[in-house]
């Protein structure tokens, strides 16, 4: 879900030796565009797919997906360098919005025991930790330990399990990274 330019999608796919069925969905037609070339370029077997991932349950089917990479639009405070930026309590509270809904669609395309990766660029609570509490409190996902462990640890209860990436203290793009799992299967 959200997979353009298509880093993850390509990391994937060769992780898996290509043996795995990939979908990769964006909603921007520009973007699309761009990641049906670079999957041309590498000659990977991926489908990409032209949707909102927030109705792709709907779209694709509920159920029908083992794992899901949901790597959302965020409020990106992580991405280093930046030179100016300017975000507001508002704009952080309307991407956690957005990134719920995806979240609420990752939950139903998942089948019982599959695996959702969820992750952003920024250092907020409201979308990181704060969203992991609603994907246990709210739609039932369970956290488990995501590695590597070279890196923090996420912020509280919802965090101990995820993985922080500090810009400040690893010298890398700040990132968010938590592995949850839907009961079952
Ligand atoms: C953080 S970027 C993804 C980066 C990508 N995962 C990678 O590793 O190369 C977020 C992406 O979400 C896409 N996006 C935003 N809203 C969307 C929606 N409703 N449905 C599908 N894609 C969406 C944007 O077009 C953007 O490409």
């Amino acid at each position: 879900m959200c997979a353009a330019p298509g880093g993850k999608t390509g990391h994937v796919y060769e992780l898996a030796g290509g043996r795995v069925r990939v979908v990769a969905v964006d909603h921007s037609r520009g973007k699309v565009e761009r990641l049906r070339e670079e999957v041309r370029r590498l000659g990977h077997r991926v489908e990409v797919l032209r949707a909102d991932s927030r109705r792709l349950d709907r779209i694709l089917g509920a159920g029908v997906a083992d794992y899901v990479i949901l790597d959302p639009p965020c409020s990106s405070l992580g991405v280093i360098p930046k030179v100016w930026d300017r975000k507001t309590l508002r704009d952080v509270e309307a991407a956690a919005r957005y990134q719920r809904r995806f979240l609420r669609a990752a939950q139903r395309l998942l089948r019982p025991g599959g695996v959702l990766v969820y992750s952003t660029c920024t250092m907020t609570l409201r979308e990181n930790e704060e969203n992991m509490r609603y994907a246990v409190e709210e739609l039932g996902l369970r956290l488990e330990e995501a590695w590597p462990r070279r890196f923090s640890r996420g912020i509280g209860f919802y965090g101990e399990h995820a993985i922080r990436v500090h810009p400040s203290i690893h010298r890398a793009t700040g990132y968010f990274i938590a592995r949850l799992r839907k009961p079952g299967g």
